[in-house]
């Protein structure tokens, strides 16, 4: 089944396979969002059934925490677990200091606030989203509905003065009406093409009326585990300083597949 897997996938399926290696028997766990992240929820959930082992998971957004529910995930609040010893996630771009961008799939905010509240944040990715400097992809940021229009023209301006390349924005959307995150916002996509101080311009986004939070996730990754479509995966440790070799086979044990749907 797994040959049937496109090489993208498979990148992502051995990065994900190689960081569930990182949580052990007792931990709260914050689970990510997006295909690299939903991936992992299933390898915990394996692990649940046949291993049992036992961890109280905090999901990101709702579509993951069905996810989760379906495999067999204890699932609870980030104020019940109030802590976290490791949030593992995946990512729209990483660059050599393992600075993020983040929120693809809407859920930046909650993404965010859960890797914040985690002893450690591990990035699940597939070698395509190592960039030299952030900002080709477009950089998510959430907006209240309330006058967004305004906030977004706020943005824009305040672009002018800031290192980037480009400084056109536009309003994700879902259909033929605008996308609405968990928390009933709304997102903005900034077309910025090159970050030159994503430190910077995380603190500067934040600070306009309007803005809930930004997808620059600066400091706050410790490791990345990089998926190569031919099985090989990489974990380079900012903290430690390493980079770390290995190599994984597609097969799987259970019915990891049949969870898709
Ligand atoms: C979700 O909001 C994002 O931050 C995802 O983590 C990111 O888009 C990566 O998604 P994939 O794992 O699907 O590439």
């Amino acid at each position: 089944m797994a040959g049937e897997l496109s090489p993208i996938d498979k990148a992502k399926f051995v990065a994900a396979k190689r960081a569930a290696q990182y949580v052990e028997d007792g931990m709260r766990v914050g689970l990510g969002s997006g295909s690299t992240a939903a991936w992992l929820v299933r390898f915990l959930g394996e692990s649940v059934r046949n291993d049992g082992l036992r961890i109280k998971g905090v999901p990101t957004s709702t579509r993951i925490a069905e996810l989760a529910r379906e495999v067999g995930l204890d699932i609870v609040s980030l104020d019940e677990a109030k802590w976290l010893d490791i949030t593992i996630d995946g990512a729209d771009e990483f660059d050599c200091d393992l600075n993020l961008i983040k929120g693809g799939g809407g859920s930046l905010l909650h993404e965010k606030i859960v890797a914040m509240a985690s002893d450690q944040m591990i990035v699940i990715a597939d070698i395509g989203k190592e960039v030299e400097s952030l900002g080709n992809f477009p950089l998510p940021i959430e907006v209240i509905p309330f006058g967004w229009q305004t906030t977004q023209a706020l943005v824009e301006e305040t672009l002018i003065s800031i290192d980037v390349l480009g400084r056109q924005s536009t309003l994700r959307m879902n259909g033929h009406r605008p996308f609405i995150t968990d928390e009933g916002n709304h997102i903005l996509d900034l077309h910025l093409s090159r970050i030159g101080n994503p430190r910077q311009l995380a603190m500067v986004i934040n600070q306009m009326p309007g803005v809930v939070e930004n997808g620059l996730f600066v400091d706050i990754c410790d490791a990345v585990v990089i998926g190569f479509s031919d099985g090989r995966v990489e974990i380079r440790d900012i903290n430690a300083g390493t980079v770390e070799t290995d190599r994984l086979d597609f097969a799987e044990t259970d019915n990891l597949f049949s969870d898709l749907s």
